[in-house]
């Protein structure tokens, strides 16, 4: 799916949220290996990453032409500083539910980069037939619950022990929704 839209951030900054493509792959890489190492509300750690620019090139390539996919890019002074994606599965008694996931550099939390992010993810997400986006978010990282319930997104579940941290052992995870239709 194609998406491109300019906005203008709370510090007055511009911001570009567009695909991510093939030739982002390494900078896409750094920012994803930046935003698990920055934050323990992420799914795994930045030492557990498997993959490198080569199969982030192809990753990102076939993320463009996908029909019910995206991954999109925020860039900030010609710099990707965050990204965000949408992805579903085919088989036709899920193929209504979007799983949706976001990361920013901890530089650019705060100025309007995730609402930007995440509506721009619903959007494309409604565009591609989903009539419902998923999450899963740590229970204590408010600023994401803040964000996801300000955009409508609802709660409807929990799992205590949904991640084990390194550091905090366990750590609850929030099921959460946003019907689309
Ligand atoms: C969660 C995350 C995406 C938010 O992105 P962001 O760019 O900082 O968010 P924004 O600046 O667009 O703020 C959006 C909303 O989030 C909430 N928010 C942001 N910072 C907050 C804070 N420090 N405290 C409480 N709420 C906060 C507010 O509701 C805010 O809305 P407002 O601007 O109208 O007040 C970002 O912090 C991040 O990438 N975190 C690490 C990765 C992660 O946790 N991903 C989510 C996994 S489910």
């Amino acid at each position: 799916m194609k998406y491109v839209k300019n906005i203008v951030l709370k510090n007055d900054k511009k911001c570009l949220i567009r695909n991510a493509v093939g030739d982002d792959a390494q900078e896409v890489l750094n920012i994803f290996l930046l935003t698990h190492e920055q934050t323990d509300f992420l799914s795994s750690y930045r030492d557990e990453a498997t993959f490198d620019a080569a199969f982030e090139k192809q990753f990102l390539t076939d993320k463009e032409s996908a029909d019910r996919e995206v991954y999109l890019c925020a860039v900030v002074d010609g710099r990707i500083v965050g990204t965000a994606g949408v992805d579903g599965k085919g088989e036709n008694k899920v193929r209504h539910r979007a799983e949706f996931g976001i990361g920013i550099d901890k530089d650019f939390w705060g100025i309007g980069i995730g609402r930007a992010l995440t509506a721009a993810c619903i959007e494309c997400a409604k565009d591609a037939g989903y009539s419902q986006l998923e999450l899963e978010v740590v229970s204590d990282n408010s600023s994401a619950i803040a964000l996801y319930k300000s955009m409508g997104v609802v709660e409807f579940g929990r799992n205590p022990r949904g991640f084990i941290s390194r550091f905090l052992g366990w750590q609850e995870l929030v099921s959460m929704r946003l019907e689309l239709n």
